[in-house]
């Protein structure tokens, strides 16, 4: 399905039918299909709305930046669109930094949030300038650039690392270059996991080579409701790698989080 969304077309689908909203948002380069056979094996009474972010899989690629909190705008304009009032969201990695946009600026919305594998803090200058001279490599060369540099280094797992590849690859140069100078121009959200009061979890997969579990670590600890979840042999995508571990956590958070609102 597709939904018009701050002037461009969204990709998305819905899945369940039980429980609160919730909200599955992917990371840089991926798609919603990433969450598909989770939420098909181990989650598939609860109601789950998978969109693709601006730039991604069957959503619009727009040219120039996408600021994280223009990324959050967006999953607004679905949750409007949808006539959800409340929602857990959760999100991957990228996906996690539009979820601590979104709790920034619309948290009247919010009944709980969910942080996998992702972080709060900003990029170091040397990063900033990486992600800019990261984005005119791709500009250049397509998006296989980014497949070749992310899917080696996102799991251990040969089946994850060529499923994670083949996305890659389809996705929109415009839609790598946008959210990669959008990462680039994040502010740190630290500040957000201060003041957010409702149910939340945090995720950390022990082997991930990409965003260090101490990242997590330290968000949990600074969130007044958080379950902190550190999974085993699991790297940078527990989704496909631990799936019914992470439903499991899941589906707990939604729990919460509607006991939170009752
Ligand atoms: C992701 O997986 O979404 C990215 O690796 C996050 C990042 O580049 O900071």
């Amino acid at each position: 399905m597709r939904a018009l969304v701050n002037g461009i077309q969204l990709g998305y689908e819905i899945l369940g039918k039980n429980g609160l909203p919730l909200v599955l948002i992917h990371g840089f380069g991926l798609n919603r299909t990433i969450w598909k056979d989770m939420v098909n094996h181990f989650m598939e009474d609860q109601l789950v709305i998978l969109p693709d972010l601006r730039g991604h899989g069957e959503s619009d690629a727009p040219d120039g930046i996408y600021p994280m909190s223009l990324l959050a705008k967006d999953i607004l304009g679905l949750l409007d669109e949808l006539e959800i009032k409340k929602a857990v969201l959760c999100g991957h990695s990228m996906g996690g930094y539009v979820t601590l946009a979104f709790t920034e600026n619309h948290p009247g919305r919010l009944a709980g949030i969910g942080l996998i594998t992702s972080r709060a803090e900003t990029d170091s200058p040397d990063k900033k300038r990486d992600r800019y001279a990261f984005a005119e490599n791709v500009a250049q060369n397509g998006s296989v650039v980014l497949a070749e540099s992310l899917a080696p280094q996102i799991s251990n797992r040969k089946r994850v690392i060529e499923t994670t590849y083949k996305l890659i690859e389809k996705t929109s140069p415009k839609g790598i270059i946008g959210a990669s100078k959008g990462m680039a121009e994040r502010q740190s959200r630290l500040h957000v996991l201060d003041s957010f009061k409702k149910p939340a979890l945090i995720v950390a997969g022990q082997e991930d080579q990409i965003i260090p579990s101490s990242d997590a670590r330290n968000m949990a600890g600074r969130l007044e409701k958080a379950v902190y979840l550190s999974i085993p042999h699991a790297c940078h995508m527990p989704m496909m790698e631990t799936p019914g571990v992470l439903a499991k956590a899941l589906l707990n958070l939604s729990e919460r989080a509607a006991a939170s609102l009752a």
